[in-house]
């Protein structure tokens, strides 16, 4: 009996011991294992941190391009218009009023940071027509008018077969600013919505900034006047509904048209449109 119980504790206190053993041996284990988490931890962190870092060397390296990138089209756009107007303010007071249109229209504020920088290449392709033709003070003939037209199809070739937002953009107000709402316009006699909307904005801000502006054979019209002209033209030449969105922000059209004209040489930088859903 005394044997059997001796024997009993015996494996009692053996198997205890083992017990103790194993838990030892689990309990370094984990703490080596925690070790190695911690390591991997810190090298996580680290990668983190190195990521971030290039990140944000990326980002100011885009911003670079992308400045370079839109300041290479501003001073494009400048030398195609350089003959018409020289000091490129026009291409300005477009740019301003077709990103007013659109926000005031509804449209997104990436759609209308596009069209800032796209406006300003509307007539790009005047860089092909003669300057007999496009500096001529008198009215066109008939002729003179057709090849003056194909200014729309020749800016669209330059401007074709971008993969760049803007470009594609710009591509679509070349071809489509002379478009009429009653499909009277060209080069393709698109009528209504058929007309890209990008080319139905751009078409009123070029129409107002050309009745409002001095021309080689006119003077400006008076602001009252260029209005008339465009009520008038409201569902004809116009947009029925870009009109009203026009005429009910006049002021700031009117703002704007100011702030371009006294500006010593139309610096590109009032070209400037933040996203915050403001034109500024
Ligand atoms: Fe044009
Ligand atoms: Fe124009």
């Amino acid at each position: 009996m005394e044997t059997n119980d001796y024997q009993k504790d015996h494996y009692i206190f053996d198997q205890l011991r083992k017990y103790a053993k194993d838990f030892a041996e689990v309990y370094r284990s984990e703490k080596e294992k925690r070790k190695e988490l911690e390591a991997t931890n810190q090298q996580l962190v680290k990668y983190a941190e190195d990521l971030n870092k290039t990140l944000i060397e990326l980002k100011t390296v885009h911003q670079y391009l992308q400045q370079a990138y839109l300041d290479t089209i501003h001073r494009l756009v400048l030398a195609a218009e350089y003959r018409d107007e020289g000091t490129g303010s026009h291409i300005v007071r477009i740019s301003r009023y077709s990103a007013l249109i659109a926000e005031r229209f509804g449209l997104p504020a990436d759609d209308v940071q596009n069209i800032v920088y796209a406006a300003p290449m509307h007539d790009v392709g005047k860089i092909g027509i003669p300057d007999s033709i496009l500096m001529k003070p008198g009215k066109l003939t008939d002729e003179e008018f057709e090849i003056m037209k194909t200014h729309t199809t020749i800016g669209a070739n330059i401007l074709a077969n971008s993969k760049a937002k803007i470009l594609q953009v710009a591509h679509q107000i070349a071809l489509s600013h002379h478009e009429k709402w009653n499909g009277k316009g060209y080069p393709q006699g698109l009528s209504g919505d058929k007309i890209p909307l990008v080319g139905r904005i751009v078409s009123l801000a070029d129409v107002f900034d050309a009745l409002t502006s001095r021309r080689p054979y006119k003077e400006p019209y008076p602001v009252e006047v260029a209005l008339e002209i465009i009520k008038k033209e409201r569902g004809k030449q116009f947009d029925p509904d870009l009109v009203d969105v026009f005429l009910g922000n006049i002021d700031e059209i009117l703002k704007i048209k100011k702030e371009v004209d006294s500006a010593k040489d139309a610096p590109f930088s009032l070209l400037a449109y933040e996203k915050r859903g403001q034109v500024s």
